[in-house]
């Protein structure tokens, strides 16, 4: 006899965990908004953004920050200051949001698809080094979920190659690499600030560099063209010919919605990762369940989600996998199921076939569409209680539905 709450038995949580609503909403940033509001000044260069751009800069060890309106112009902006475009080929991720493979398509390169490596779902370096032609001109690995790709592999790669690399950190904010920062590996950062997001404004995106000249491109791009910190109608010089530039700018709301995060960022950082390893563990133990590795040289592991694998071999005969994120949502835990395919089978995806180039991706495809549950970030946020329920609630409908 079943015992499941899906099939009418008594949930793991009979009281709802306290699961915090996300992005976080602090009463004195409510006060500074007002403020900000109330001065008429809500764009272009203001404090908010300057002030931001500093910060980030600090906290993530690089040397500039170019703040943008999200994390997809972010990657097109990057490309674009590296001179990357037609005839190009960029390699990207299998398993990742389409951002990442359609922002190569706008610039007019040609995004090439590789498989991701089992254990952290992130990009496989062997692939990448497959995957290399004379037109290769950039690898964006993705840090996702709650994971890192393998940085020093894959810079030792573009360095052989020669080879730009776009750190996509739109999941990894706080992620330290050996100590360093995600993103200040590469040769440009790229983060998202969308309202999902570990740091989050509603809309929003960043690089980050080490090269002063790309950063100042950079800024120039998404400033049509102004110099950095330029005054609206006083553009001191102009942008080099051939930079062609954009209004990718970010308002000062969001920057201040943004400066509040940051300064909760260490603290939550190491919140969440330990929460991880708490899970972590208690997963581990179920038999079928393994979660998504950290990132191989994690120092401080940056948690966007906790990704969990199902063996899809162990599944009881006609037992799916989004059977059994249902079965676990039903003891009010909720779970989801990631993005459900590769990125160029998503249901947004919308390049023709003739403009990218994909590799087998057999990991990728396993993952994806048969075997993975995502935690969401709040759940990282809970108490120790609250999560040992959650593996228990996976641990129960493992019990019943793997074999
Ligand atoms: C891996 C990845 N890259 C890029 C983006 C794009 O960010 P945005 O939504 O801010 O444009 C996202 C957004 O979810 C993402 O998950």
């Amino acid at each position: 006899m079943s015992n499941l709450a899906i099939n009418g038995g008594k949930k793991v949580f009979e009281v709802p965990a306290n699961i915090p609503s996300w992005p976080p909403v602090y009463e004195d940033t409510a006060d500074e908004i007002r403020e900000i509001y109330l001065s008429h000044a809500w764009s272009f260069y203001g404090k908010k953004e300057v002030e931001f751009n500093n910060e980030f800069a600090k906290y993530t060890g690089a040397n500039c920050c170019a703040m943008m309106a999200n994390g997809t112009v972010t990657l097109e902006v990057a490309m674009q200051a590296l001179g990357i475009g037609p005839g190009d080929e960029v390699i990207v991720p299998a398993y990742t949001w389409i951002a990442t493979g359609e922002a190569v398509v706008v610039v007019g390169a040609t995004p090439v698809i590789v498989d991701i490596d089992p254990a952290t779902f992130c990009i496989d370096p062997a692939k990448i080094e497959e995957a290399i032609t004379a037109k290769t001109k950039a690898i964006i690995p993705v840090h996702l979920y709650g994971s890192m790709a393998d940085m020093d592999k894959i810079m030792a790669i573009a360095k052989k190659h020669n080879l730009f690399v776009i750190e996509d950190c739109a999941h990894a904010h706080g992620g330290e690499w050996n100590g360093k920062h995600v993103g200040t590996i590469g040769d440009v950062g790229s983060f998202s600030f969308q309202q999902s997001k570990t740091v989050a404004s509603g809309e929003g995106g960043a690089c980050i560099t080490n090269d002063e000249a790309l950063g100042e491109k950079m800024g120039r791009i998404s400033h049509i063209g102004y110099q950095y910190a330029a005054k609206q109608g006083q553009a001191s010089t102009p942008p080099p010919i051939g930079l062609i530039c954009h209004n990718y700018r970010i308002t000062e709301f969001q920057a201040l919605i943004l400066l509040s995060q940051l300064r909760n960022l260490r603290r939550d950082t190491e919140t969440r990762a330990a929460s991880a390893e708490f899970l972590r563990e208690k997963l581990n133990a179920i038999d079928g369940i393994t979660v998504q590795e950290k990132g191989r040289c994690a120092t401080l592991q940056g948690y966007y989600m906790l990704g969990v694998r199902i063996d899809s071999d162990r599944l009881k005969e006609g037992i799916t996998r989004a059977e059994f994120a249902q079965a676990v949502n039903a003891e009010d835990a909720p779970v989801s199921t990631g993005w459900g395919n590769l990125m160029n089978r998503q249901k947004l995806w919308s390049v023709p076939e003739s403009m990218y180039r994909i590799e087998s991706c057999a990991v990728a495809e396993r993952l994806a569409t048969k075997e993975l549950i995502t935690i969401p970030l709040q759940w990282l946020m809970c108490t120790r209680e609250e999560l040992a329920k959650l593996a228990e609630a996976f641990a129960k409908v493992a019990a019943e539905y793997i074999r």
